[in-house]
């Protein structure tokens, strides 16, 4: 019905924030996308040098999945939630302001998680977390935390949600293309190292 799509409509309009390049801006780091991976995430701003601007990509592109889950919850019901929360990604991923070229959407999926199912949120950060501190690549940890989300939403109570699990882990792989081609090939940068 009209509800359920408005609040699709308004995850959508969230997620097509781009605050990787609002915050560069802000800070006057110039166009992200002309450094390093070309990416609009908080892992390619860090490539500026500067961290304050990536905490803040990193805080508000989580930011805008979890307010796109907790409007569709409040306003429109359970049922929203989901359809929400993979708008939001969409939005990240491809954002009408940007010729549909945006991100990669790991900030904003964990930002759906913590808010969707606190603990799938926590498992995922946490093994984003543990693999990015073992291999120093981001994507190596946005892979991981994918990965292991189905098993997460299964084992934390969240087995309604599994099915969108594998769709945003699906969406990911597909996003991470290039970096997966780049960890083959052992030619993926390390988690700030500086770029131009
Ligand atoms: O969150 C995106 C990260 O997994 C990879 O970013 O800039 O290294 O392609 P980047």
């Amino acid at each position: 019905d009209l509800w359920l799509i408005l609040w699709i409509a308004v995850g959508y309009l969230l997620g097509s924030i781009p605050f990787g390049l609002v915050s560069a801006r802000i800070f006057g780091l110039g166009d992200v996308r002309k450094i390093g991976s070309g990416n609009i995430g908080a892992t390619n701003v860090l490539r500026t040098g500067h961290k304050p601007a990536a905490a803040l990509t990193l805080v508000l592109d989580a930011a805008k999945g979890a307010v796109a889950v907790l409007l569709a919850r409040h306003f429109a019901g359970e049922d929203a939630v989901q359809l929400a929360a993979l708008a939001a990604f969409f939005g990240h991923c491809f954002p009408v302001w940007l010729g549909f070229r945006g991100g990669k959407g790991v900030a904003t999926f964990l930002g759906i998680w913590l808010a969707l199912a606190p603990m799938v949120g926590i498992a995922c950060c946490a093994t984003w977390l543990l693999a990015a501190a073992l291999s120093r690549i981001s994507s190596v940890g946005a892979l991981a935390a994918a990965a292991l989300s189905p098993l997460w939403a299964l084992l934390f109570g969240a087995q309604t949600a599994v099915l969108l699990s594998f769709a945003l882990l699906a969406l990911i792989l597909w996003r991470h293309w290039q970096n997966i081609q780049r960890l083959r090939d052992g030619t993926e940068p390390r988690i700030g190292a500086r770029r131009k």
